[in-house]
């Protein structure tokens, strides 16, 4: 979907897994410490418990399931899983229960939303920890036409879909907030909160801030101002603020809009995003603004990380625009030791990079108000891998290096309108599709979730995507310095190591790499989403399993330090056609919430490969959020 980039390194895998491990063994002896090293075994023993003396207090004790597809889902022994939100159940009282037969957008709009992707659990009340009760906030990354409607293809849904149903995709997109509690064991979703609230792609208006507000390539026929935009697209992961707002990141922007990009003026931006090469939604039939000869500027409004308040439900999502234009995946938080605020981001393409924003301001944790404009203010940075365990951020600002006016950047503005392009100029290394980037809570360390990267050749390989082709991806740990006794997100330079080459360990030609002791259902492809719980475990959600392999999409939990460092064990597996995003936890870690998106996908309405979650005559798959609990309470994993 994206341009080749030219090739950084040429060395082989196992060379180069051999040097990082040389790299850790050597920075170990320095530290005093005894090494046991490699990926096997002990692999990692020392990793964290060196550096930041963890331990791990409860042992992952249940019992694994097996790979396999079924039109069911399965969920280790002793665990329970409730439907908590569908497609398409009201989230509000004055309005029609859902039936697909007779769909409508003004239903829709009452609805929750279609293909829900990140997930996040913020307490009621504000700022307290409690487990039972909250808002749950979901992404709705895009919609499977021919799984919504009768008599609907993947062949003929371009020229078949009529304004009526193109609207309800876009209002099925977007965002939910819905008010849930749990009580006598039982998650339910309240749809008489007055938290409850739908942002979508049709009409929601949506304000834009940062160094690109009212730019003059931000504006439109529409919006003179260029600091006000309809709607927010393909909203995939995100991450949660410490002052309590959600952020959500639109990903591929690319299939909403059609034109030919040298016949408007922004052909050179259109190109490097695949804008107007992509195959699209249809959505341009109906609605102008999407043909990008007529609003050239239309997509430039989109490709941002949006800022939304569930705890005001009236309040203006806002599009930030310091944190770059992108195919964002996933934007989580972290803090500097003194307080400002760090957001990792990962721009989800073959052959993107890595990013990191750094406010100027600090966080205050006494006045929420203060917090309103931290995005707004700070530096992007983009990440460059070395093969001396190294990694450093360098800055995405107009006027620095190569970002000037000989190279075609004017402002910080265009740097963030075209932040790949900017990217590119600072030789970043480009990455195998990077998906989530969290910081594991307990070590400080930073996870970036690689997800595959099958047009990685021979010839194109990196320090840190190494594999040609990566079928199946890779987990990449940053190591922060500690300044202060806490890890400086905000340092220039970073260590790095492999986490896991994912992949069947089995077939050797994969180069898959985890703990020795991982089993034969332990094994993952194409992790996707991530979640720590708060011991500090991986729980990992994929997305693209080889079916073929009879391996389903499904979560897995690894330890990160100790013994049993990237030792994956499989705890949930989806229903066919399903990938499984937003895994989110309950302060308490006694409740996992999980997107369960695109259950059926391949399929149609009219012949889907699973009717689940209801199993109804005559009703299709739908994109469900589940709660997962202990049959018996207790901590998910232990
Ligand atoms: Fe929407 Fe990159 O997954
Ligand atoms: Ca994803
Ligand atoms: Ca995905």
């Amino acid at each position: 979907m994206s341009e080749p980039h030219p090739n950084n390194d040429s060395v082989t895998l196992e060379n180069l897994v051999d040097r990082r491990l040389l790299s850790r063994r050597q920075m170990m002896q320095n530290l005093g410490a005894v090494a046991s090293l490699g990926f096997s075994g002990a692999a990692g023993l020392t990793a964290g418990l060196g550096e930041y003396n963890i331990e791990t207090k409860e042992a992952l004790s249940f019992e694994e399931i097996e790979h396999g597809l079924s039109q069911r889902h399965v969920v280790a022994k002793g665990y329970e899983v409730q439907f908590l939100v569908r497609w398409g159940d009201p989230i509000f009282l004055d309005t029609d229960e859902w039936n697909p037969q007779t769909q409508s957008p003004e239903l829709q709009a009452k609805q929750f939303g279609y293909n829900n992707d990140f997930l996040a659990f913020l307490p009621l009340p504000f700022n307290s920890k409690n487990s039972n009760h909250g808002l749950l906030c979901a992404n709705h990354e895009y919609t499977n036409a021919e799984l919504m409607f009768p008599n609907v293809t993947q062949k003929n849904k371009l020229r078949k879909l009529t304004r009526e149903q193109i609207d309800i995709e876009m209002l099925s997109h977007g965002h939910s907030v819905v008010e849930i509690e749990r009580k006598g064991g039982r998650w339910k979703a309240h749809r008489s909160s007055p938290f409850n609230r739908r942002i979508n792609a049709l009409d929601s208006a949506i304000r834009i801030s940062g160094p690109a507000a009212g730019d003059d390539r931000m504006k439109t026929s529409a919006d003179p101002s260029g600091k006000k935009v309809l709607g927010m697209l393909g909203n995939c992961a995100g991450g949660v603020t410490p002052w309590g707002t959600v952020l959500t990141c639109e990903e591929n922007i690319q299939f909403y809009f059609e034109g030919i990009p040298h016949k408007t003026s922004e052909t050179r931006a259109c190109k490097r995003y695949g804008i107007g090469t992509s195959r699209s939604y249809g959505w341009s039939r109906f609605h102008e603004r999407f043909q990008i000869e007529k609003e050239p500027h239309e997509p430039n409004r989109f490709g941002w990380v949006v800022e939304i308040d569930p705890y005001q439900p009236n309040s203006v999502p806002v599009k930030r625009t310091a944190l770059g234009r992108m195919r964002h995946e996933a934007a989580t938080v972290s803090l500097t030791p003194e307080g400002r605020v760090v957001v990792y981001t990962g721009d989800d393409s073959r052959f993107e990079y890595l990013y990191r924003f750094v406010s100027d301001e600090q966080y205050d944790p006494k006045h929420r108000e203060k917090n309103r404009h931290l995005l707004d203010r700070g530096t992007l940075y983009v990440a460059k891998f070395s093969e001396h365990g190294t990694m450093n951020w360098l800055p995405l600002k107009y006027g620095e290096g190569p970002i000037t006016k000989e190279n075609g950047f004017s402002s910080q503005a265009e740097v963030m309108i075209e932040t790949r392009r900017a990217a590119d100029l600072l030789g970043a290394t480009p990455m195998d599709r990077p998906e989530d980037v969290e910081e594991n809570p307990v070590t400080g360390k930073v996870y970036v979730i690689l997800t595959n990267n099958t047009e990685r050749t021979n010839g194109k390989t990196n320090v840190a995507n190494p594999r040609s082709p990566n079928r199946h991806g890779h987990i990449i740990e940053l190591i922060p310095p500690q300044r202060k006794g806490k890890p400086d997100h905000g340092a220039e330079e970073f260590r790095w190591e492999f986490f896991i080459m994912a992949g069947n360990p089995h077939n050797k030609k994969e180069g898959a790499k985890y703990n020795k002791n991982t089993s034969d259902q332990g094994w993952l492809s194409c992790p996707d989403n991530c979640a720590f719980d708060a011991q500090g475990r991986i729980w990992i959600a994929t997305d693209g399993a080889p079916k073929t392999s009879n391996v389903a999409d499904a979560v897995y939990v690894s330890e990160t330090v100790g013994p049993n460092r990237a030792l994956t064990k499989q705890f949930f597996r989806a229903p066919v056609g399903a990938e499984i995003c937003g895994p989110a936890f309950t302060p308490d870690c006694e409740t996992l919430f999980l997107a369960i998106q695109h259950p059926g996908d391949g399929s149609t309405f009219d012949k889907p490969s699973t009717r689940w979650p209801d199993f109804m005559a005559k009703t299709p798959p739908r994109p469900t959020v589940v709660a997962i609990t202990r049959t018996e309470g207790g901590l998910i994993g232990t």
